[in-house]
């Protein structure tokens, strides 16, 4: 079957399907991700961040910078189209570049001021797809510009750490490291590239390709093969100019000093070319071959490149995905409380004036507005998984009362509707103390 009719379904009698390397979320999933999110928008707020939003597409100009060098073969990635006015757009790959482009636009900076921002939000990479590997997936990312400060990438680090821990995402580890910057880039780049030439023969095609567009994406290879070779190349670490080399030891010291558990990983490059100085990457042993749960560093010289002010930037990014995947278990949707049973068709009007009410009363309940028998309610009441169920039939309500039932136990009892919020909110506390 091509790739067209695989990724769409729907040619003559086939299912419509999402397109190849998109997911559905679907509750009890859905929570996970809003979990998720909530615990972003309260971590990042605590640390003064603020949220933007940004457009899906932008000016195919936007990722010419910064992205098109880096993403390895970001032309093949990129979902590029010309609109019907004949304007080159791209469906964003990656967060970094439009919020520059935002804070450039809106002189968010106030010339020299620090500024803080989050983004929450699809990204879209034509990747082959696997497990934790989309072609539509979410990043949660931050940004911050205007300082050079090594305090900064420490702060951002132990943000991102602060986050993770308080979903409780125990298996985590941190690697770091220093890519230098123009002083010292280019002395290392000539004794990489003369060790990469000296082993071409032996390296997969893979990073025969990458040494020829950016010979530091060789260190990302995962090829057992290319490993063995890429121990035995220079590390960056090692050329970096005093005061690179400063910078980054107060990173770690920050780190070390506030009881941040990390590994200095001098191979790590991370896909990103726009990096300088500092970067970094959590993984988790939760997740499979495809185990960054996070990355990011500073980037330096990009908002000046991108039309700005020369304004120093640093930040990460997060999958939402992998996080939600490496999330412990347990969380997830949100209880239904009861699930309301009208007896027949009549009822429901003043069923649902009862609901109304036990909703503002903060309780989460449900119902079946079908003219469906008791029987079938009661089913769908069960799949619903509320521990009670709330049973209006004619009798009773005439006498201002209801029914409830206990869907574990079975037992009934009547119940007056003028006590039934507080009724209800006892019960629901006793079988949830944490409700
Ligand atoms: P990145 O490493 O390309 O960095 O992506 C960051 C995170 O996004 C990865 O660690 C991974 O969790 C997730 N991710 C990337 N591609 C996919 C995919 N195809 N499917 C699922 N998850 C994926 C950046 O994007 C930089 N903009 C991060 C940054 C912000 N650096 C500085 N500021």
């Amino acid at each position: 079957m091509s790739e067209t009719e695989q990724q769409s379904g729907g040619g003559k009698n086939q299912p419509l399907r999402a397109p190849r390397g998109t997911r559905d979320v679907i509750s009890p999933e859905v929570e996970r991700w809003q979990d998720v999110e909530r615990a972003a928008h309260d971590t990042f707020g605590r640390y003064g961040f603020r949220e933007m939003r940004t457009p899906i597409f932008e000016d195919s100009a936007v990722f010419e910078k910064g992205t098109i060098e880096t993403l390895q073969s970001a032309q093949k990635e990129m979902y590029r189209f010309v609109d019907l006015g004949g304007h080159e757009l791209t469906l964003r790959p990656e967060g970094t570049p439009p919020v520059i482009r935002a804070y450039v636009e809106h002189n968010l900076g106030h010339g020299k001021d620090l500024a803080r921002f989050y983004y929450i939000g699809p990204m879209f990479r034509y990747e082959r797809p696997q497990r934790g590997r989309y072609r539509q997936f979410h990043q949660i990312g931050v940004e911050v510009f205007g300082s050079e400060s090594a305090a900064l990438d420490a702060e951002v680090i132990d943000m991102a750490m602060t986050w993770l821990g308080d979903l409780g995402i125990r298996s985590l580890q941190l690697c770091v490291n220093s890519v230098g910057d123009h002083d010292d880039r280019p002395a290392y780049m000539e004794k990489l590239i003369e060790a990469q030439r000296s082993l071409l023969g032996e390296m997969s095609e893979d990073s025969r390709r990458r040494h020829e567009i950016n010979p530091l994406r060789v260190f990302d290879s995962k090829d057992p093969q290319d490993q063995l070779l890429i121990e035995k190349f220079p590390t960056i670490l090692d050329h970096l100019s005093p005061q690179n080399k400063a910078h980054f030891d107060e990173v770690c010291a920050y780190l070390s000093d506030w009881g941040i558990d990390y590994n200095i990983e001098p191979r790590l490059v991370r896909g990103l070319d726009y990096y300088r100085r500092t970067v970094f990457e959590v993984t988790s042993s939760a997740l499979g071959a495809q185990n960054s749960l996070l990355g990011g560093g500073r980037y330096d010289g990009l908002v000046e490149q991108m039309g700005g002010d020369n304004i120093p930037g640093v930040g990460f990014a997060a999958g939402l995905e992998r996080i939600v995947l490496a999330l412990p278990e347990g969380a997830g949707a949100a209880p239904i409380d009861c699930y309301i049973v009208t007896v027949s068709p009549e009822l429901i009007p003043q069923a649902m004036k009862v609901m109304r009410d036990l909703r503002s009363h903060g309780l989460c309940c449900t119902a079946d507005f079908q003219d469906r028998s008791v029987k079938a309610q009661m089913k769908a009441a069960n799949r619903s998984n509320a521990p009670i169920a709330v049973i209006f039939g004619p009798d009773e309500l005439s006498k201002g009362v209801c029914t409830l039932k206990m869907m574990e136990s079975g037992e009934q009892q009547e119940v007056s509707l003028e006590i039934l919020v507080e009724d209800l909110h006892r019960i629901v506390h006793m079988a949830d103390p944490g409700n």
